[in-house]
């Protein structure tokens, strides 16, 4: 799943992962998470995602990575803000007062350019990926985070043998490899999604679909 796959669905308008609600569990994660309004919130594989709008009305300033020029337009044309462009490190950024938006590679996001984050928000994104592009997404992750960076992964679990991806099924044990000596894991939101989700169904899905919410925490903390 190299980045002109994702580049072709943005140009064909194949984006049916879209929601064009704010993801529902959202504000409650968030009460949960007891974030203030000062935050800074990063979110990986941004898409056009109205979470963005919505941490940005919530926190000090959303930062958003985003690979497809096409995405990051809409998010800037429903956003109420004036934004400045400027190119570093091989990203266009684009910036308002509440948001910032780097149109690039996530893999190569420039950490020591990137402030301080209170939380990653990794919704519909670590699934987005296949089994070897994984580690790599994780470990910039784990690259940006400090001592006090908090990070909720959103992923979904199902029998890999009866759909291909993506979303890929992503379990608990494949985040502990991945973030475990960094962070400690809880499962803060499970639901069933099999009958809600039926054009998963008709990828041949059949036996179970969970949606997982889990929260880390960095395991050096309390
Ligand atoms: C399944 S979509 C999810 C988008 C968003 N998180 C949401 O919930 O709507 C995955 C997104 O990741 C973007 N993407 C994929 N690989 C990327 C990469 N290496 N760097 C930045 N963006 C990437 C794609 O263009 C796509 O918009």
């Amino acid at each position: 799943m190299e980045i002109s796959y994702w580049q072709s669905r943005w140009e064909k308008g194949n984006t049916g992962w879209h929601m064009d609600t704010v993801y529902p569990p959202l504000p409650n994660l968030w009460n949960h998470l007891g974030m203030n309004a000062e935050a800074q919130v990063l979110v990986p594989l941004c898409g056009k995602s109205l979470d963005l709008l919505w941490l940005a009305d919530h926190c000090d300033t959303v930062t958003g990575v985003e690979v497809s020029p096409k995405a990051l337009q809409y998010v800037m044309q429903e956003h109420n803000e004036s934004f400045a462009q400027d190119y570093s490190h091989g990203f266009s950024i684009y910036r308002s007062d509440s948001l910032v938006l780097w149109q690039g590679d996530y893999a190569k996001l420039p950490a020591d350019q990137i402030p301080s984050q209170d939380l990653i928000y990794d919704k519909a994104s670590i699934i987005a990926l296949p089994a070897e592009k994984r580690s790599r997404h994780a470990n910039k992750t784990i690259e940006l985070s400090n001592s006090d960076t908090q990070l909720l992964i959103q992923t979904f679990e199902y029998n890999q043998s009866e759909m291909s991806g993506p979303p890929f099924s992503v379990d608990e044990q494949e985040l502990k490899k991945l973030f475990g000596h960094w962070f400690k894991l809880k499962c803060i939101h499970e639901q069933s999604k099999l009958e809600e989700l039926q054009k998963f169904k008709r990828r041949g899905l059949s036996s179970f679909l969970t949606e997982k919410v889990f929260h880390l925490t960095p395991s050096n903390s309390g």
